[in-house]
């Protein structure tokens, strides 16, 4: 039977960090799906077609690495796509009760679904999607965080926002 396993977040927007969990991810199953959550309660930067789109474009040379988008429960998509393990990256200490949780809630709601836990490497230990909108936000460069295209797009996003 083939290892499928979801790799869900907002990726508002995907970072370096985000790219190296799913290039790990990626070599450890036979198919990874990357869900983007349509989250309306959430503000986000960009759209979820818009973040599906970049995510498309920076995984097109992983062959096992679909992007779709998903909304509700991730157990239940998780089922739908017939997954059997969700991914998730722990950067820090502060990662873990959050994560813990969340893996503890999923697994009582869906017993054949388990999270396995990625170490983010240390390089990027520090990153996330919050400090690069807010480094973004003003002016700074982000091209250290987040790969080129994401960049450009999260540049011209805000420059259209504050414009
Ligand atoms: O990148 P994020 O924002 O940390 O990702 C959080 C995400 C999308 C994994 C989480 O919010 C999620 O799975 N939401 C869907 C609703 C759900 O199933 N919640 C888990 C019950 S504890």
């Amino acid at each position: 039977m083939s290892r499928i396993a979801i790799y869900p977040g907002s990726f508002d927007p995907v970072t370096f960090g985000h790219l190296d969990i799913m290039q790990r991810a990626s070599q450890t199953v036979d198919e990874l799906v990357v869900a983007v959550l349509e989250n309306h309660a959430k503000i986000a930067l960009f759209s979820v077609e818009e973040r599906v789109k970049m995510l498309k474009i920076i995984t097109k040379d992983y062959p096992n690495v679909r992007v779709e988008s998903f909304h509700g429960l991730l157990v239940d998509f998780a089922r739908e796509q017939g997954a059997g393990f969700i991914i998730r990256g722990l950067r820090a200490i502060t990662d873990f009760d959050y994560e813990l949780q969340m893996a503890q809630t999923n697994r009582i709601m869906a017993p054949g679904v388990d999270t396995i836990f990625f170490a983010t490497n240390l390089e990027y230990a520090y990153l996330s999607s919050t400090t690069v909108r807010e480094v973004a936000s003003y002016g700074g460069d982000i091209t250290k965080f987040v790969p080129e295209s994401v960049a450009r797009a999260v540049e011209e996003k805000i420059r259209d926002r504050y414009s």
